[in-house]
């Protein structure tokens, strides 16, 4: 597949933008400054907090697994059995999940969370946290994803 240029000048902190690249749904996220500080918090809770573990691009190997802090981009597939979770942007009882929960996604087949930097949860069925697409970044805000 070809790879796809996006443009992220409107998107605003704390939106996400879903477009396609090879048949897959790709998720870029501005971060707010709350969000990303919500890692550092879970770097505990989640099963490899820098992607050490897996094959994932060079940087996708950090805390925020990203090229720029706020700009995250991943594919929203979920790495089990391949459902697509839902956003739970929201802290705690607002997304109906435990008063802990800080916000990220949720995939429905069986129960995966992942954090705002699609870092997969301690004990959850899907084995890595999600696929980061090899791109890069032509201006500050155009992005080529492949
Ligand atoms: Fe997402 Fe199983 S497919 S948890």
């Amino acid at each position: 597949g070809a790879p796809v240029e996006v443009d992220i000048s409107k998107l605003e902190p704390g939106q996400m933008m879903t477009v396609e690249w090879r048949g897959k749904p790709v998720w870029i996220i501005n971060r707010t400054k709350d969000m990303l500080e919500t890692l550092t918090k879970l770097n505990d809770a989640v099963a490899d907090p820098k992607s050490d573990k897996e094959q994932q691009p060079a940087y996708a190997k950090n805390q925020t697994r990203s090229v720029k802090p706020e700009i995250m981009v991943a594919v929203g597939i979920c790495t089990h059995l391949g459902c697509s979770p839902s956003q739970k942007f929201k802290k705690g009882a607002e997304e109906g999940m435990g008063a802990e929960w800080l916000g990220g996604f949720l995939c429905p087949c069986h129960g995966s969370t992942f954090d705002f930097a699609g870092r997969v949860y301690k004990s959850k069925p899907a084995p890595t946290n999600l696929e980061v697409p090899p791109h890069v970044y032509l201006t500050d805000t155009r992005i080529l994803i492949g």
